[in-house]
């Protein structure tokens, strides 16, 4: 429609080749929204008649309705271009009126916006149940010993509990900043026009109470041309990501039928084709391979939009896709880890029975013997050293559960302190449920209008 007719047809297929309908049903709802609350302005400013908005507005609602066939609509350029051209088949020049004060740079902004915020919530909904998995667990598991392994190598006598309460310190720590980005995407660029804003009256701040937005990106050329609202975002969750997956591979190690320090869920399990011996951990290699995708679509994203000047160009659009991937991917990956993390079980007897084999106490007891006995750490250090070499380990073997529960500070994998940890994390979570539940609202009352 606009660019066939103003500047001539060519022999190759470039409309389909530069089109966004495809990757567009992401955002063909909230274009829909976009426009319903573009019109209801049009009509309060009084450029618009209200039997003229409110043809317009059914004609949009028949639209949505329709719902959204990407495959036949390849000769569009992107989906603002279908919607307006449908809306003119179907109501004659009227249909036209759309046009008015409004750019496809500031629809699409506002729509990736309402979107990604959506994708968000999801996103805030999986981490909330993935960290309750993870507490509860804990609290299961605070006296199940594992081997914690630094350089792959056993290190220091921990729990299961302990190492679930680090990954449930990471996802709080990436939730709080989550709700951040977040604030930085509740942002509304309607009515900034393509880059220097329109003439046309459009009252910026009741747009944004319609969409459900917390403010206004107030800089038409911010509002327009960047995409730091999402890239932010998906740094933030692809940072999260990667160490995710340094869990999946301990995890994994610990799977491992020569260390079997813990049991997974079946249904987690794959076997193979010709060895049926095998229990594959099918679900964990798989997101933590998706993982390795989420970098992908991250430096893809980074990559496409480094070399655009601020301004719209079509690039951007380029970009869009890749945020929907990244979210996809943790939404639905965090979602198989926490039903993982759910049907565990540590094989306390395997554990056990390489805690008798490998000296995982040494340090506590050098540290112990140094406080004690008030000789320097390193002489004591020196002994333990030549009692492991010469292969008299028993000596200075200390109980593994009296070395957790001797340990009081901060953090530590005392059994108690962590049940009582997970109990305050417990809470916390309930805080970050109440801001869910408050932004779910909000976000579903904008869903309204395509009601009638
Ligand atoms: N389809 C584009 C996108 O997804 C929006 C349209 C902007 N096009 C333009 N020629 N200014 O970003």
């Amino acid at each position: 429609m606009y660019r066939r007719e103003l500047l001539g047809p060519g022999s190759v297929d470039k409309i389909s080749y530069t089109s966004s309908v495809m990757d567009d049903a992401e955002i063909f709802r909230y274009v829909i929204i976009t426009l319903m609350v573009h019109v209801n302005e049009l009509e309060r400013v009084g450029v618009l008649r209200s039997d003229e908005a409110g043809r317009i507005r059914n004609a949009l609602r028949d639209i949505w309705r329709g719902g959204y066939e990407p495959t036949r609509l390849t000769s569009y350029e992107d989906v603002h271009e279908y919607v307006e051209a449908e809306l003119i088949r179907r109501l004659g020049s009227i249909g036209g009126w759309v046009g008015l004060g409004r750019s496809r740079n500031d629809h699409v902004a506002t729509a990736i916006r309402l979107r990604l915020r959506d994708y968000l919530l999801d996103l805030v909904k999986t981490l909330i149940e993935l960290r309750r998995t993870l507490l509860n667990k804990a609290i299961e598991t605070a006296d199940q010993l594992i081997i914690g392994s630094t350089h792959k190598q056993p290190a220091q006598v921990t729990t299961l509990g302990h190492y679930l309460l680090a990954l449930d310190e990471l996802t709080a720590d990436f939730l709080s900043t989550l709700i951040h980005a977040y604030e930085v995407v509740d942002k509304s660029p309607l009515g900034t026009g393509p880059l220097a804003g329109v003439i046309t009256p459009i009252d910026r701040v009741r747009e944004t109470g319609e969409l459900g937005f917390n403010g206004v990106v107030n800089n038409s050329i911010y509002a327009t041309g960047s995409r730091y609202f999402a890239l932010q975002t998906m740094s933030l969750v692809v940072s999260y990501l990667v160490e995710v997956g340094r869990f999946i591979n301990n995890l994994e190690a610990w799977l491992m039928p020569q260390l079997n320090y813990v049991m997974a869920d079946p249904s987690h399990l794959a076997t193979s084709s010709i060895m049926p011996h095998k229990h594959n951990p099918a679900t964990l290699e798989v997101f933590r391979a998706r993982i390795g995708e989420a970098v992908g679509h991250l430096v893809a994203f980074y990559s496409i939009e480094r070399p655009v000047e601020v301004g719209y160009q079509l690039d951007l659009q380029e970009s869009t896709r890749h945020v929907w991937a990244i979210m996809r991917i943790a939404i639905e990956g965090l979602s198989i880890l926490r039903d993982f993390i759910e049907g565990i079980r540590v094989n306390n007897d395997r554990v056990n029975e390489d805690i008798s084999k490998y000296p995982i106490t040494t340090a506590e007891y050098a540290e112990k013997v140094s406080i004690s006995s008030h000789k320097p750490f390193r002489d004591v250090y020196n002994e333990v050293a030549r009692s492991i070499r010469s292969g008299d380990i028993r000596s200075i073997m200390l109980s593994p559960l009296d070395v957790l529960s001797g340990k009081g500070n901060i953090g530590s994998p005392n059994p108690a302190q962590v049940r009582n940890e997970a109990m305050r994390r417990l809470s916390d979570v309930e805080t970050i449920s109440n801001w869910l539940l408050n932004n779910e609202l909000k976000v579903k009352n904008v869903l309204r209008v395509l009601e009638d």
